[in-house]
């Protein structure tokens, strides 16, 4: 029962009998991990298609990190899956599936030494040599030409953050997941990374998962976010209904 004052927000589970559903660039059906008797993620299911940007948003303690730790699969579902391009992605390979969904964290976590090494650390990894011209292209995408050469410990926060993601760009991934990548930065260099995620998931047609506690934020990001209480999604739909209904400030 809505307590007086109180909307709901109608959720609309993508579900396979659903006859408007679309394919999703990433789709999430019925994902649930259960730790115990515990779930910290309860039957989540939701699809983000290309060059779209969901926000998701929720308490703390909600499940918010631990959804998106099982979209690429850092952590295994308990049951339910998750389907990239039509592909449950138990069929993928793991280190496939990690360059197809890249991840950017709060804090950038950079590897000492120089941009240019914790750009081309990914491609290395696997036997590729990354050539400069494109290391260069990927710092021009993300507002650092010039910085090849610099060492991580002279970046500030914000520069830090955009190498994080030149470095998950490396690996040209189609689906970005983002978690809380601006909480530790200032208004400026929030705004600037805010503009980085709408161009790259705009020119690059990334399908975007945005954690945010920042209700301006994800206005000017997202226009469907889903939020979620206890693992469990209690709203999925346009952003400023779901926040205006959770009081998201
Ligand atoms: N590996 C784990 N084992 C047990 N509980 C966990 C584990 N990881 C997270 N949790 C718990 O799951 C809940 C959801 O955590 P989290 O996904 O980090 O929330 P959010 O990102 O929304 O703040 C929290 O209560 C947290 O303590
Ligand atoms: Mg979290």
């Amino acid at each position: 029962m809505d307590l007086p004052g109180e909307r709901t927000v109608p959720f609309r589970a993508a579900t396979l009998a659903d006859p408007n559903r679309q394919p999703g660039e990433v789709e999430a059906r019925g994902v649930t991990r259960q730790i115990g008797d515990r779930k910290l993620v309860d039957h989540v299911n939701v699809s983000v298609g290309r060059g779209e940007i969901l926000a998701v948003t929720g308490a703390s303690g909600a499940g918010k990190s631990s959804f998106l730790r099982l979209v690429n699969r850092l952590d295994e579902p308990t049951s339910g899956t998750i389907f990239i391009r039509g592909r449950d992605y138990r069929q993928m390979e793991t280190p496939v599936l990690r360059r197809r969904v890249g991840m950017v964290m709060q804090s950038a976590n950079l590897f000492p030494g120089t941009v240019r090494g914790n750009v081309s650390f990914g491609p290395a990894q696997r036997g590729d040599t990354l050539g400069d011209e494109v290391i260069e292209q990927l710092l021009e995408k993300v507002g650092l030409a010039g910085y090849v050469a610099r060492d991580v410990n002279t970046l500030s926060g914000g520069e830090a953050q955009r190498v994080s993601f030149a470095r998950t760009l490396a690996n040209k991934p189609g689906i970005l997941l983002l978690d809380e990548p601006t909480s530790a930065l200032d208004e400026e260099a929030s705004r600037a990374i805010e503009d980085l995620i709408l161009k790259l998931t705009e020119e690059d047609q990334i399908a975007c998962l945005m954690v945010t506690h920042n209700a301006p934020q994800a206005m000017r990001l997202a226009k469907r976010t889903m939020y979620m209480t206890s693992g469990k999604v209690v709203a999925l739909g346009p952003t400023k209904e779901v926040l205006d209904a959770h009081n998201v400030v």
